[in-house]
């Protein structure tokens, strides 16, 4: 036999997805049952409430997700779980229902890292060259990753506060926009102009290094101050000024890391890889630098959290022989 079927879970926020993955770049199946109109009058994610719901849609993943890819539990070679970063009682319920197959089916268990799968879900689109660089943006993390080999990462650059996804939902809600404000914020920038100049941090720095809360606070004392004087801001405007220093922090790092790290592909992965202002813009940079290098974004489905990305780095994790037990914990501050 020579294909490679996994079935892999994915329950570290917000999303209970279950996926069946063919060697790793073939999706069968990828189940996503979110819960996003359960927090969305919090404001934000409860953990609480997170877990609960997990708890209440994994068993139905499962089922459709091996209904829909078609197979049975013995054509499955491993079963691979999201085990960090995330919540600990979000991670945790993905994790025992994967011990659970693992075991009622004598299958090889695999743990792994959530950032690791979403720079994967570039598996899905084209192969991947080593090394690649990947510009890792969620609601969680803000990254550059030098991927020198298969599941082998090194570092360059990180966020000193806030994830970029973070300052996009918390601006978001300044302006009244239901949470996550990404997408919304994204559309509105795209008809707006960026008038308001916000301070665009540490670009002059030579570093890989982000940081967007002074963004994110500039944002909100404009919004603040307009209010108490009773003057209307548009909103588009706004939108489009956020936005458009957050392009320039990002494309100012990227390119910075690229300079000493050059590399065929650029991967650009996570929830807020899904902005089509970035999108746009790092292909105008690449072209405008006349750089010989591919920029790849996976699908908008797959930009978001998903166990098909998970399937993809377990895949990996599975040629390396890289198996875990039945006593993995979740580690909820895991990074690479
Ligand atoms: O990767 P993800 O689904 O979850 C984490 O692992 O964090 O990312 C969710 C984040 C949210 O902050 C959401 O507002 C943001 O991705 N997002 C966007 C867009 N679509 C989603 N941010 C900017 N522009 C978008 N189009
Ligand atoms: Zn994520």
């Amino acid at each position: 036999k020579e294909d490679t079927l996994i079935l892999s879970f994915e329950s570290s926020c917000d999303e209970t997805s279950v996926a069946v993955i063919k060697n790793g770049n073939k999706i069968l199946s990828n189940i996503i049952a979110t819960q996003i109109k359960s927090h969305q009058r919090f404001g934000g994610v409860v953990p609480e409430v997170a877990s609960r719901h997990h708890v209440e849609e994994i068993t139905k993943c499962i089922q459709m997700a091996m209904d829909e890819a078609e197979v049975s539990y013995d054509d499955l070679d491993a079963v691979a779980v999201t085990y960090g970063p995330g919540l600990v009682g979000s991670l945790l319920i993905g994790i025992m229902a994967a011990k659970t197959v693992a075991f009622a089916h004598n299958l090889p268990l695999i743990k792994s890292n959530h950032l690791a799968g979403h720079i994967y879900s570039a598996s899905f689109v084209t192969e991947l060259k080593y090394p690649f660089m990947a510009l890792l943006v969620s609601g969680g993390h803000t990254e550059l990753v030098y991927v020198k080999a298969p599941g082998d990462f090194e570092t360059l650059g990180d966020t000193r506060d806030d994830a970029v996804g973070e300052a996009y939902d918390k601006i978001g809600r300044v302006l009244g926009i239901n949470y996550p404000a990404g997408k919304e914020v994204d559309r509105l920038a795209g008809i707006g102009k960026d008038t308001f100049n916000f301070p665009r941090a540490m670009v002059q720095e030579d570093n890989l290094d982000f940081s967007f809360s002074g963004l994110k606070s500039a944002f909100i004392n404009t919004v603040h101050h307009a209010d108490q004087v009773h003057e209307e801001l548009n909103k588009a405007d706004l939108a489009a000024s956020f936005q458009g220093a957050v392009l320039d922090i990002l494309v100012n790092k990227t390119f910075r890391a690229l300079k000493t790290h050059p590399v065929q592909q650029l991967v650009v992965a996570g929830g807020v890889a899904a902005n089509q202002g970035l999108r746009k813009r790092l292909a105008s940079e690449i072209e405008t630098r006349k750089l010989d290098m591919d920029l790849i974004f996976p699908p908008l489905r797959l930009c978001g959290d998903n166990a098909a990305m998970i399937g993809a780095i377990a895949q990996i994790q599975y040629d390396k022989k890289d198996f875990a037990d039945l006593t993995v914990n979740a580690d909820p501050s895991l990074d690479f």
